[in-house]
């Protein structure tokens, strides 16, 4: 069969990889892709964004089935647009996918459905959310409703930030349109846990279990990333913890979208605080996450194809995945001055001599090959995992691949999965 990879960074290299190891796959493409995804078959340059685009690429070359990475294009409707022209893409509904998108909608359905979440106010006009901020005093999270790839939540420990917060979103737009509307919400504690399940309209399957380091900085310290690193299993997540989740929010969050007639298909992700009253969402995204899936992919044994297949004809309560036991271990190489502005195009060394190493997978987020060489391209540069017996063996061999690459300005985070030592 012949597989179209949407999007470029290091999740959709993940999902390549993967593809590309299914006997039944002969041939890949990727739009737009990155210099990992080229080694794997054929990158078109048709932006994740051009619907329009990439439904004529999936006709022309008559590819039997879509793996679609990003959020944007799935709240953007591709899938109904690939429904609707005879093709078969693993995804959520433009409705469905609602959950991510428009995080006002997500926290009225959980209310309606009675998910623990953090309690939130949703307002549309700057003065009652700064008048409501003003009369609150603890620290709260000013969050863009819409999407702001990553970037639309703001903690606040105090009110005033909370105004100066919500003068950003609300007043200068500072994330266009995805601030129409903002939900000002209690902060919680506690450690975060990212759940992953495939859902096929019906029967959720957990995945195993990850951890994302939002911080920029080593001790979780400095702006929050798209993620600087990420390691599975979480030893946090305790059968206990995961049963909780499920009885408490996949489920319910599942069957209120059927009841309404609006059927989940494809990965939803539930980021949650494990706070002393039980989990708490944080938000849903309907997609993988990444780098959680760089983390969570390299240890799946069993063929990515024919997992997704059992989701799309609704046949995942047939399915059992198999794992790798040995835990992995994803450590990001990020371009100097991210989250915030950086230089790209410098030339990356050492590749070849990291991905020789047992055990290691070195994903491509933001490179592209300029001629023979291989250049940054992205903020998020590199996600390099590494298997290991045990969590600090698995960091130690991902440490290692990491400092036989070299680019300028390259910077990582050393302490990723200090959680799970
Ligand atoms: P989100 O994009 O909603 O996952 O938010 C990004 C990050 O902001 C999360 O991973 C948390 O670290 C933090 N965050 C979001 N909402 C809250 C909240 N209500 N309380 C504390 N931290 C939060
Ligand atoms: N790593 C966070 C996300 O994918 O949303």
């Amino acid at each position: 069969m012949k597989v179209l990879v949407v999007g470029g960074g290091g999740r959709e290299h993940a999902l390549a990889i993967k593809a590309a190891q299914s006997p039944r796959v002969k041939a890949l493409i990727c739009a737009p892709g990155n210099a990992g995804t080229e080694a794997l078959g054929e990158n078109v340059p048709v932006s994740a964004n051009d619907l329009d685009g990439l439904c004529a690429l999936a006709h022309e070359r008559r590819v039997d089935l879509t793996l679609v990475g990003p959020e944007a294009p799935l709240c953007a409707g591709i899938v109904d647009r690939f429904i609707a022209a005879g093709h078969r893409v693993f995804g959520p509904t433009a409705l469905a996918a609602r959950i991510e998108g428009d995080k006002a909608y997500a926290k009225e359905l959980m209310r309606a459905a009675l998910i623990p979440t953090a309690e939130a106010r949703i307002f549309h006009r700057f003065a009652d959310a700064r008048q409501y901020a003003l009369t609150r005093d603890c620290p709260l999270v000013v969050k863009a409703s819409g999407l702001a790839a990553g970037k639309g939540v703001i903690l606040c420990d105090k009110p005033a930030d909370a105004v100066l917060a919500l003068e950003r979103v609300m007043v200068e737009k500072v994330f266009g349109e995805a601030g129409n509307a903002v939900l000002v919400e209690e902060m919680l504690e506690g450690p975060e846990l990212s759940v992953l399940a495939l859902v096929d309209g019906e029967t959720i399957y957990v995945l195993e279990s990850s951890q994302d380091h939002k911080r920029v900085g080593e001790g979780d310290t400095g702006p929050n990333t798209g993620g600087m690193g990420a390691y599975s299993p979480a030893p946090i997540a305790t059968d206990a913890v995961l049963a909780q989740v499920e009885r408490q929010i996949l489920v319910p969050i599942i069957d209120v979208l059927l009841r309404d007639g609006n059927p989940y298909s494809g990965v939803l992700y539930a980021g949650l605080m494990l706070t002393p009253g039980g989990p708490k969402v944080l938000e849903f995204n309907c997609r993988f996450g990444d780098p959680e899936i760089q983390a969570v992919l390299p240890r799946l044994q069993t063929d990515l194809i024919d997992v997704i297949e059992a989701v799309l004809d609704r046949r995942l309560s047939e399915v059992d995945l198999r794992w790798d036991p040995r835990p992995a271990v994803c450590v990001v190489m990020a371009s100097a001055g991210y989250p915030g502005s950086y230089k790209k195009g410098h030339v990356i060394e050492g590749l070849s001599d990291a991905e020789a190493l047992p055990d290691v997978t070195v994903f491509h987020a933001g490179t592209k090959r300029v001629g023979d060489k291989v250049v940054t391209d992205g903020g998020r540069v590199l996600g390099v995992t590494a298997l290991g017996d045990d969590v600090a063996s698995a960091r130690a061999r991902a440490l290692e691949a990491v400092d036989t690459i070299h680019f300028d300005g390259a910077f990582c985070r050393r302490d990723i999965a200090h959680r799970a030592l």
